[in-house]
């Protein structure tokens, strides 16, 4: 049959073409994740002897101390090589400072960490201070208000004790102005050069964050975050705090959240040619888990198509709590 070259369907376009098989969906499959982009975050509480539900998140746990290298292992097992470590204290004060004690329960969990894996896995800490303080917030408190550079001592001071415990990574999560700044300088000033800092540079105040505080009780007391945190009514405001602590010497980016950011994460690949980090918050799972719980989607396919996204906008890694699912959804892809 010859083809009449002056029809207007010429040539005839068939995207099926490239969907007929498995073999071939998957030769032309043009994004991929794999379980080495996942940063799993591990819940760590001081003073309890054994593993606790969370209520607001079913199937994370916190961690005892004694059960920290088990369950890294666990996940090692399963390829995932990056944690994010947060703390959950029995001591909360003013100043936070069970966050900077030196034996401090993230400090004691990092040690473990590099005796029991040395550098065979990635160990990022989180530095905020709401885990810590009375009032909850991510600041240290003068009046009412959060104290922007009074608060700044107190992270970098985080920072430090983190990376004297040997951590590869400290990831400012306070959106204080100048939080890398003041950090850089002080790791520098101690000798840790080497120390990554990965910013938490467009931080939203989000609902998305409420199963995260049920399990690290650190909701605020009084007031809310909106005064640090970024409004999800604002873009250009956003790119200005990612360009901020490019300035201040970053040396890897994130959105947070993720799903309903997947546009800022678009524009901060094209931006920036950092690393650029996305966070899958407690909510993105808290979602996932009721409606699957009630069988109206399939867990499994939607975490897939979820992290996908996060991916496709244009992040290269991804902290989320999905992240020893994945590794089987991904078995064998
Ligand atoms: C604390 C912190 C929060 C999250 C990470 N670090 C909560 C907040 O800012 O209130 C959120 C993580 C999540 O929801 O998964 N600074
Ligand atoms: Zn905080």
């Amino acid at each position: 049959m010859t083809m009449d070259k002056s029809s207007p369907g010429f040539p005839k376009v068939r995207l099926r073409r490239l969907r007929k098989n498995p073999a071939i969906r998957q030769l032309l499959q043009e994004t991929r994740i794999s379980v080495k982009d996942f940063i799993y975050p591990i819940f760590i509480k001081e003073g309890i002897s054994v593993a606790e539900e969370s209520k607001a998140m079913t199937g994370v746990l916190k961690y005892p101390l004694s059960g920290l290298i088990e369950e890294v292992q666990d996940c090692y097992d399963l390829g995932i090589r990056a944690f994010i470590i947060f703390g959950i204290p029995s001591s909360k004060d003013e100043s936070g400072s069970s966050s900077f004690s030196e034996h401090g329960i993230v400090q004691q969990s990092i040690e473990a960490l590099r005796k029991a894996f040395g550098d065979q896995i990635v160990v990022i800490s989180d530095v905020c201070l709401c885990q810590y303080t009375l009032s909850g917030h991510c600041g240290i408190l003068k009046g009412s208000g959060v104290d922007n550079d009074l608060s700044l001592d107190l992270l970098a001071k985080i920072a430090v004790s983190h990376a004297n415990s040997g951590s590869d990574m400290v990831a400012p999560s306070a959106m204080m102005d100048g939080q890398v700044k003041a950090i850089r300088e002080a790791l520098d000033s101690s000798g840790f050069d080497d120390t990554i800092i990965m910013g938490y540079s467009a931080k939203h105040a989000s609902s998305l964050y409420s199963p995260f505080r049920e399990i690290s009780d650190s909701s605020p007391s009084l007031g809310d975050r909106k005064t640090y945190q970024m409004s999800f009514l604002n873009h250009r405001e956003a790119l200005r705090e990612v360009m901020m602590d490019i300035q201040e010497g970053v040396d890897i980016v994130m959105v947070k959240p993720a799903v309903p950011y997947l546009d800022l994460i678009r524009r901060v690949r094209e931006l920036t040619n950092l690393p650029l980090c996305a966070f899958s918050v407690s909510g993105d799972y808290a979602m996932i888990k009721a409606a699957s719980t009630q069988g109206l989607i399939d867990e499994k396919q939607a975490v897939h198509e979820m992290l996908t996204s996060i991916k496709r906008a244009g992040a290269d890694i991804l902290i989320t709590y999905h992240a020893k699912l994945i590794s089987q959804i991904l078995d064998g892809e």
